[in-house]
């Protein structure tokens, strides 16, 4: 069996949870791949609504294995918080359902720290990170003086490492951002609890879903974030200190490309984005609003993680486009659909326009993009409410069509389109 890829193909937020729950039926393990606990997946079964920062959405299915690949980063805090959270809403969370990458780095109390020094230091020009200390994490990762979650398997070599890791860190915390120093004897008795516990569950994550597609077994790779927030093909610099794009996949999961079947983005029938940077079709006033909604619905737009309202605009081909090239998608999900009812003429971006001169590609440099102006097509609008429809047949004529556009415009098939929060209120497009 192959893996197939879940990705984020605008700047996170599209619903990935919600498309990753549907899909685990289906999925003998579920793993996620980059990114950490920045990430807010929601997942809504009825009247329970799941919110998952690290575990992966298909923990909700009692047939399916998680894994939390080497390519991200855990904070084991908030992982053991969210395991105890789900233990106590009768989830299963011991180590034959929740495996971790020995790989994986670990996020610790001086990256969280740094991550606020930063941005504080940032000031006007801050990237609005979630500041759980992913970029320092990633960064310690990439400059080879990380922890790894392999240690928890061995206490004395943990001590010594957290040791030094704060004492690195305080020098920089009180000498560069003259914060206060963190207690590194404090820091490692809470490692060492957290390791008695994790050590459990600890594998080579690679082994583990490369025995899997072996023996016939499905994979599913839950993305976190968005193509427009991955480090090298994101709004640099206003992205995310990882790679949540399809070879992120490969990478942050350990295996190559030869076993991968289908790559489904995931995309709102409208853009979001949180923190700072250029947004070509982002709008503002009414329509705003509108698209946001006020944050009594947990579905509004406003972050899981953080609560900020999210910035709202309207759909972008040029975005969409890109995510195809960057990440190969062969399907898309659309998220949604149902907050468009209503609106008497929806906007879609096919272009943007520079000095008079029109660009299809999605430009490399902020600058340029600050000084795109989106080209709109217009499509007529639906009003009647979608959220109990489950056949697309039965969708209001112009709803149709816009789903049609936009599979149109891309060249890819949209299987899977959301009219609700719920789980149920989805509709499959044969
Ligand atoms: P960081 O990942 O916390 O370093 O934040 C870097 C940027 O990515 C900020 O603009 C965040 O708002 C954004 N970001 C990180 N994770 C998510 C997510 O899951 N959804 C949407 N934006 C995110």
């Amino acid at each position: 069996m192959p893996l197939n890829i879940i990705i984020g193909a605008q700047w996170g937020d599209e619903g990935k949870g919600r498309i990753t729950d549907l899909l685990a039926a289906k999925a003998d393990v579920v793993a996620r791949y980059s990114g950490g606990d920045n990430a807010g997946h929601t997942v809504t079964i009825g009247a329970d609504v799941f919110k998952l920062h690290l575990i992966p959405s298909g923990i909700i299915h009692d047939t399916v294995a998680c894994i939390i690949g080497n390519g991200v980063v855990i904070n084991p805090k908030v992982l053991l918080h969210e395991m105890d959270a789900l233990a106590a809403r009768g989830v299963d969370v011991s180590p034959a359902c929740l495996q971790i990458s020995r790989r994986a780095h670990l996020i610790t109390p001086a990256h969280i720290a740094l991550d606020k020094a930063k941005e504080m230091q940032r000031g006007a020009e801050a990237i609005g990170t979630t500041l759980r200390g992913i970029g320092p994490a990633y960064t310690d990762k990439i400059s080879r003086t990380g922890i790894r979650a392999g240690l928890f398997a061995d206490p004395e070599e943990l001590a010594e490492a957290i040791q030094a890791h704060v004492e690195a860190h305080n020098e920089v915390l009180t000498k560069i951002y003259n914060m206060e120093p963190l207690d590194a004897n404090v820091v490692a008795a809470d490692f060492a609890a957290y390791a008695q516990r994790l050590a459990p569950h600890l594998v080579d994550s690679g082994v583990v879903i490369d025995e899997a597609l072996r023996n016939g077994r499905s994979v599913l790779a839950e993305g976190a974030q968005g193509t427009l927030l991955d480090i090298d093909h994101g709004t640099y610099p206003f992205v995310t200190s990882s790679a949540p794009t399809a070879g992120g996949a490969l990478t942050g999961l350990g295996v190559g490309p030869k076993v991968v079947g289908e790559i489904m983005g995931v995309a709102k029938a409208f853009t979001t984005r949180v923190g700072s940077g250029p947004f070509p079709t982002e709008l503002d006033g009414d329509m705003a609003m509108r698209l946001r909604g006020t944050g009594a619905n947990p579905w509004d737009e406003y972050g899981t993680t953080t609560g900020r309202p999210r910035r709202v605009g309207w759909l972008d081909m040029v975005i969409l486009r890109h995510a195809h090239r960057v990440n190969s998608l062969t399907e898309l999900a659309l998220t949604k659909l149902d907050i468009l009812s209503g609106i008497p003429e929806i906007k879609v971006c096919v272009g943007y326009e520079i000095d008079g001169v029109r660009i299809d590609y999605f430009p490399s440099d902020l600058r340029t993009l600050a000084r795109c102006q989106p080209i709109y097509d217009t499509l007529p609008g639906w009003q009647e409410d979608i959220m109990d429809v489950r056949d697309f047949a039965q969708l209001p004529a112009n709803a149709q069509a816009y789903v049609n556009y936009v599979s149109e415009q891309l060249g890819v098939p949209i299987p899977i389109i959301s009219v609700g929060p719920g789980r149920a209120q989805t509709i499959l497009k044969g």
